[in-house]
């Protein structure tokens, strides 16, 4: 029996003739849309081992010491909560004299952590008494746009877990922001905190829940990726600079279940909304442990004619005592501790301001 069609070259050569436009059509949408780059597979796997020992060694039950004020050790004896102070660089720390002054006579109660970038050109480990040797062994490449910040941050809480039992706030600064006031104000803020469950510490992070970005960011990985781990209702936003408690810390060093969502690169296209370490910190912890949270940042930010995600930047010529005053000023219940961001040349500036107005309340 004949077969009509199959058997007529002609009709074979008009179908694949035909055939040729669909596959042009259909081609993007068969092949996976374009990424950015991802995390490394190697940095993921030094980071999985670091990661483990810090929640090892800090779920030891005697480790807890987040309660509130009524806590205080029978003995008498245990140590006093530290603050580690964890900064995120890719330059020079240029205001290293100044956070120095701040220090200073202070270091019973503080540690000192830098994580800072090993491809940036533009950083000198600063060579003053506090920060000498602390930058972290372990520090890996960051960019802006990719999960490598949120990276860097549990890369800096982990590693202060494991080097000192009595660091209890965990506070993120980058190399342009400066202290607002004297560290005992700052530390009295946080010890005196009790307003979390069963009174104890808080973390002052701001969580945020109706920002107009919040759409375009929780799809900036794709259509759908991020379910069923983080339903777009629990998504949230808020400055990337924090102080964690320690529970905290060991809360976002324990996490794999989000991080495996939000280490996802960013499409291409959607570069722009592309912030993941300003969403993964707020997002865990108010899915995780709302009430320990203040919802609300120490850290002074001025989104005043921001650019290209950048807030403004203060100059040498606007640093005045009356600037450091008005920073302060918060709606919260504490006034702001830190402010960002603050050119390189402000240095001098500040340091004339030290004595008289930032180090003095
Ligand atoms: C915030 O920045 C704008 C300029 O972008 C400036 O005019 C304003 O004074 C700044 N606000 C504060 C409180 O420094
Ligand atoms: C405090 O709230 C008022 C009114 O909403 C606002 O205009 C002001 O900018 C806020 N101040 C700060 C420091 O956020």
């Amino acid at each position: 029996m004949a077969l009509p069609y199959a058997a007529s070259p002609y009709v074979l050569s008009l179908l694949l003739l035909l055939s040729i436009p669909a596959v042009f059509l259909l081609a993007p949408r068969l092949l996976p849309p374009k990424t950015l780059p991802a995390i490394p597979d190697a940095d993921e796997t030094d980071d999985l081992a670091l990661f483990r020992r810090a929640v090892l060694l800090s779920s030891a039950p005697s480790k807890d010491s987040s309660a509130g004020a009524g806590s205080s050790s029978l003995f008498g004896r245990r140590p006093p909560p530290k603050v580690a102070f964890l900064f995120l660089t890719n330059s020079d720390l240029v205001f290293s004299p100044l956070w120095e002054k701040y220090f200073a006579g202070h270091h019973h109660l503080l540690n000192l952590y830098v994580h800072a970038d090993p491809n940036a050109a533009a950083f000198t480990a600063p060579d003053t008494p506090s920060f000498r040797g602390h930058v972290i062994r372990g520090s890996k490449a960051t960019q802006r746009a990719s999960a490598t910040l949120i990276s860097a941050a549990r890369r800096l809480l982990a590693t202060a877990l494991l080097d000192d039992p009595s660091n209890h706030f965990f506070a993120l600064l980058s190399q342009s922001c400066i202290p607002l006031h004297p560290f005992p104000t700052f530390y009295r803020a946080l010890v005196s905190d009790n307003g979390g469950p069963r009174r104890r510490h808080r973390s002052f992070i701001e969580i945020l829940d109706n920002e107009p970005t919040l759409h375009d960011r929780y799809y900036a990985r794709g259509d759908d990726v991020m379910l069923p781990e983080v339903p777009y209702d629990s998504f949230r936003v808020g400055s990337q600079f924090f102080v964690l408690v320690r529970r905290h810390a060991v809360m976002v060093v324990r996490d794999r279940r989000l991080w495996n969502k939000f280490k996802l690169p960013c499409l291409t296209k959607r570069k722009d909304s592309c912030y993941p370490e300003e969403h993964y910190f707020p997002t865990l912890l108010d899915m995780q442990d709302p009430q320990g949270c203040t919802k609300f940042t120490l850290t002074r930010v001025n989104w005043t004619d921001s650019v290209d995600g950048h807030p403004h930047t203060y100059q040498p010529e606007e640093v005045s005592g009356e600037l450091i005053r008005d920073l302060r000023k918060s709606n919260a219940t504490h006034s702001y501790m830190f402010a960002r961001k603050f050119a390189p040349g402000c240095l001098k500036p500040l340091m004339e301001i030290a004595e008289s107005v930032i180090l003095r309340d």
